[in-house]
């Protein structure tokens, strides 16, 4: 699996295919949460998120881990150049989540914004222990991703796109996945709870924040 070819292309085809939606998505619940100490995100692609995050919060320390080191190099060049100053900030680590070993209880902020989709159940099942370990007692966690409306047009209309996007990105990048996972099980399993949601695109997308209250 690798997101290196695509990198260079993904902004413009985000654009194509959600216009601004996807971005809206990323950061609605930026406002919501208390100012983080220390962020972990996982998958930031090329930095979009990073970058509003660092803007809305200019105190917090990231670590930003990405598969890709073509996303990594975007991301890393998007905030030098706009947010110069907030660079040493940010720990940019090119590795695969499923076998980097993060420090226990050390982030009051977890971030995935569609990331998780790229993985199957297990694999989601096993890298959501991995992140709640990583997460201090109190941690927020910020979730960005599609999702199925449970019924009607709009849910044939969400299966048909993913289907479709599934099938791109497996070409694409060899992501594992052949469908999305509903990831809300099982991270109720491991004492978050959901405290906000924001539907996007009637229901096809959503927003969430997830806390821990140990
Ligand atoms: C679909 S993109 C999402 C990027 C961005 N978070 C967004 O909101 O658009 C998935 C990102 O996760 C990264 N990724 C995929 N599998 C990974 C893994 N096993 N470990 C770390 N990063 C991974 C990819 O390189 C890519 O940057």
């Amino acid at each position: 699996m690798s997101f290196d070819a695509l990198a260079p292309w993904y902004r413009t085809l985000e654009w194509i295919a959600f216009g601004d939606e996807l971005q809206r998505c990323r950061v609605a619940c930026l406002g919501e949460i208390a100012a983080p100490r220390r962020a972990l995100i996982i998958g930031e692609g090329n930095g979009r998120f990073l970058c509003e995050l660092l803007r809305f919060h200019p105190e917090v320390e990231v670590d930003c881990i990405d598969a890709s080191h073509r996303m990594l190099q975007l991301a890393r060049k998007r905030i030098a150049d706009e947010l110069g100053n907030r660079l040493e900030r940010v720990h940019f680590l090119h590795d695969d989540i499923m076998s980097w070993s993060p420090p226990k209880h050390h982030y009051d902020l977890v971030v995935t914004h569609f990331v998780l989709d790229c993985f199957p159940e297990a694999v989601v099942a096993g890298i959501t222990k991995k992140l709640a370990l990583a997460a201090m007692a109190d941690a927020n966690w910020l979730l960005a991703d599609f999702c199925v409306p449970r019924n009607g047009m709009a849910r044939f209309c969400a299966r048909s796109r993913l289907a479709m996007m599934y099938l791109f990105f497996r070409l694409m990048t060899r992501i594992e996945a052949r469908e999305l996972v509903d990831p809300t099980p099982l991270m109720r399993a491991e004492g978050f709870v959901l405290a906000r949601q924001h539907p996007f695109r009637k229901g096809t997308l959503k927003s969430e924040m997830w806390r821990r209250n140990r």
